[in-house]
């Protein structure tokens, strides 16, 4: 069934667990999600990028979620769009039936230059106005995404900030973070504690310097009844980076965020945990793996059937890790 992300998060921290948020883009994608969901008893959130939209059209994003919902009816499942860059954005996603967007006024409509707070209050306000007119939910955003590290929003292709950030950009305080919910209303608040989009988060295994757990711990004591999104989640698996490197890749040396530390931020209000750079590891190590393996095969089932395979591994992990197993 079609579920809001309120109505989902709300039950999440009624009983202490996280859910992942998965990307999705393609059928592959969306069967591993479901699939994994439907062996360990999983709500689901999934959602839509604007580089999703893009690549496969909203319509077919659209009817690839109802697909999944009608072929497994008894898992819950939340259609969000993820990191909308207008309030006509996001209106947009309202009428074609998604249940919650995100609203990320973090950055100004070019989904690059760092907004002012008042800038961010305003398109949030809007938009959380004519969502809940529609029951539909909302995710905002405060502080900027980026490492503490470098300074850089991290995504080389485009997503999030240009040029270089401060450190007070890049941890979100507990004070605007509080002030930006009493005055937004939002059903959801992504914060900024030092991850960022993409396989190249930290050039050493993270420790509470460059990934917050104590900001998150922090905002929570004083936001506690707002659901809090950690984005930029995604844990770069070194196996999976190992086969991609032994099977014709090249990716250099990089971290993630590990799921131990996942698994902490959700004793401490992170309710929803956005990942998609993960699904993209281990799809193209499936690929490139067979593909080696098997260099005479070319019917495309083959192969993205691995690809099903890989992903859906990774979800029951983290369904498995974050406590969102049999909570469907
Ligand atoms: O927001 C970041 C997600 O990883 C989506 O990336 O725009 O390349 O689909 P994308
Ligand atoms: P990753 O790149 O860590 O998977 O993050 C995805 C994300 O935050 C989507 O909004
Ligand atoms: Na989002
Ligand atoms: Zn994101």
């Amino acid at each position: 069934a079609l579920i809001s992300l309120r109505q989902l998060l709300d039950h999440a921290a009624e009983n202490n667990y996280g859910v992942p948020a998965f990307n999705v883009n393609n059928l592959e994608q969306m069967r591993a999600i479901m699939m994994a969901a439907d062996e360990t008893n999983s709500p689901v959130i999934v959602q839509a990028s604007a580089g999703a939209r893009k690549y496969a059209g909203a319509p077919f994003l659209r009817h690839l979620i109802l697909s999944a919902i009608e072929e497994w009816p008894h898992i819950p499942v939340v259609m969000h769009q993820d990191h909308g860059t207008s309030p006509e954005v996001c209106q947009r996603s309202i009428q074609l039936g998604f249940s919650s967007v995100m609203m990320d006024g973090s950055l100004k409509s070019d989904g690059k230059t760092p907004a002012d707070y008042d800038y961010n209050v305003a398109v949030t306000r809007e938009v959380v106005k004519l969502s809940h007119a529609c029951g539909v939910s909302v995710e905002g955003e405060i502080g900027v995404l980026g490492s503490l590290e470098t300074g850089m929003a991290g995504e080389e292709d485009g997503v999030g900030a240009e040029g270089k950030l401060d450190h007070s950009q890049l941890l979100t305080s507990a004070d605007e973070a509080e002030q930006f919910v009493n005055d937004t209303h939002v059903d959801a608040l992504a914060i900024a504690v030092g991850t960022s989009h993409g396989a190249y988060k930290f050039t050493r295994p993270p420790t509470d310097d460059i990934l917050s757990i104590a900001r998150i711990k922090e905002i929570h004591a004083r936001i506690p009844n707002t659901h809090l999104v950690m984005h930029g989640s995604s844990s770069v698996p070194q196996e999976w980076l190992k086969v991609i490197n032994e099977n014709g890749g090249n990716i250099g040396e990089t971290y993630g965020v590990p799921v131990e530390q996942i698994v902490e931020a959700i004793k401490h209000g992170v309710r929803k945990v956005n990942i998609d750079t993960d699904l993209r590891l281990a799809s193209t190590g499936a690929i490139r793996k067979f593909l080696a393996e098997n260099p005479a095969e070319f019917d495309p089932r083959k192969y993205f059937a691995k690809t099903i395979d890989a992903m859906k591994a990774v979800c029951i992990d983290r369904y498995t890790a974050f406590g969102t197993a049999g909570n469907a």
